[in-house]
């Protein structure tokens, strides 16, 4: 680390290799306290802005080596897998890293994604607003199939531990739901489904909401919406997410006070409450019932495509806050909101999110202009990006209306060419 009238010059260690990620380095590079940045392992679009180290995000002794080697100064987290394997707890466990700064919680903090039993009970502890529930394994299935008798169709069952974004299920027919649990129970997605969360279902629509904190001191970043599903009008199969918009029209200032008062602060009175030191990024994912927010579920970590608007609106400098959030002293931070829209428009292989081929050459990057374009899932061959994911390429745009943003997000992913590229074409349609 050197010192520069005042500010630490930082090499940071960002680890990932999504939409997220690029969306993130973007901003990381920005900032004049960041001398070099290394991801691992990247894509095609970091190696633009930093140096792509081969190792697997989940890769924790290599890391650690890949730290000392480098010099780095700090890591930053994407993905939820390394912080539910428990990175930031390996790297505060290995005396020769212990004083670098992980940005992620720890294993017990990731919980709150990592296990939706725990972050059930969490919330109830805590009197944080969310649906009815109940926790079933094998030995109290009788008691689960009698509470949801209780229960109006459709039936919401969840894994309790990760399942790739997969281990949700919503059944109309009771008997149905009877059957999935039991599947469920017996290992329809393995042990993530040993223990069943069984939920009331809440009618509304759903928004994410992001905070920093150092484990006590909090700042909220901008809200935004993502769309899940395959099809337009958001129908067909679930995926990793098709485009996002921000600022979110329904998640107005009242709203969000709400939220705020009722879930965020909550939250992270709670951690410190029962001594989770937490510090990184938490997400909310909220449902609006009325005008009330529910927590549909916690995220460890920024959310894909989210991040790919949120950065965008961020103006003050994100390694500030991370520092923030190292130092704990989050709340002498100040967080700056850029004004205008921001949206996202991804571009996926043909197929996804089911069986898609790889390594499409993709063309027409050159042609874009008043976008930012992020790599979701790219790779370099022979001097060419190729497709190497199902999600590809995060097309995202500034307006002064969230009309105008999508119109160039629209544009300029139509300069972009890959063998089997589709995009949703109504992004935002519901706003
Ligand atoms: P989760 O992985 O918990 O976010 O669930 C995946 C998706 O299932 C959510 O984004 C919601 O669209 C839906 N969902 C989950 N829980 C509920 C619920 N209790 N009521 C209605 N929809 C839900
Ligand atoms: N876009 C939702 C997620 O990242 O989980």
């Amino acid at each position: 680390m050197q010192e520069a009238e005042g500010t630490y010059i930082m090499n940071i260690l960002l680890l990932g290799s999504g939409g997220r990620e690029h969306a993130m380095a973007w901003k990381i590079v920005q900032s004049e306290k960041v001398s070099h940045l290394f991801i691992a392992p990247g894509n095609a679009g970091t190696a633009a802005l930093g140096t792509n180290l081969p190792i697997a995000a989940g890769d924790f002794p290599a890391l650690k080596q890949a730290v000392l080697d480098y010099n780095i100064d700090m890591v930053v987290v994407g993905p939820e897998d390394p912080l539910v394997k428990g990175v930031a707890d390996y790297f505060a466990s290995n005396d020769d890293v212990k004083h670098i700064p992980v940005i992620g919680p720890g294993k017990k903090g990731a919980q709150l994604e990592g296990s939706k039993d725990f972050s059930k009970q969490f919330m109830m502890r805590h009197g944080i607003p969310t649906a009815r529930y109940m926790s079933v394994t094998g030995k109290n299935v009788h008691d689960a199939v009698a509470f949801m008798k209780e229960l109006k169709p459709p039936y919401v069952l969840k894994a309790d531990g990760l399942a790739a974004g997969k281990g949700v299920l919503i059944v109309n027919d009771f008997y149905e739901a009877v059957s999935e649990l039991y599947a469920m129970l017996e290992g329809k997605f393995g042990d993530a489904s040993k223990t069943v969360v069984i939920e009331e279902f809440l009618s509304g629509i759903e928004c994410s909401v992001f905070a920093v904190t150092d484990g006590r001191h909090y700042k909220i970043l901008p809200v935004a919406k993502d769309y899940k599903r395959i099809g337009e009008g958001d129908t067909g199969l679930n995926t990793g997410g098709m485009g996002a918009v921000s600022p979110v029209s329904f998640a107005g200032p009242d709203f969000m006070q709400k939220v705020e008062e009722r879930i965020v602060k909550p939250t992270i009175d709670g951690l410190v409450q029962d001594g989770i030191k937490y510090k990184g990024f938490v997400f909310f994912g909220l449902i609006k019932v009325g005008d009330e927010p529910y927590v549909i579920e916690y995220n460890a970590r920024m959310g894909d495509p989210e991040t790919e608007v949120v950065m965008l609106r961020i103006k003050s400098d994100l390694v500030d806050l991370f520092e923030g959030i190292a130092n704990e002293n989050l709340d002498e931070k100040e967080i700056e909101i850029d004004d205008r829209f921001a949206t996202t428009v991804m571009l996926v292989s043909g197929g996804y999110p089911e069986a898609y081929e790889k390594g499409k050459v993709i063309t027409g990057l050159d042609q874009v202009h008043d976008s930012i374009v992020f790599h979701a899932g790219t790779a370099e061959k022979d001097g060419q990006v190729v497709t190497a994911g199902g999600r590809v390429i995060a097309v995202s745009s500034y307006g002064a209306t969230q009309q105008e943003a999508l119109r160039k997000s629209y544009e300029n992913a139509a300069h972009i060419e890959f063998e089997g590229k589709y995009c949703r074409r109504d992004i935002g349609f519901d706003l």
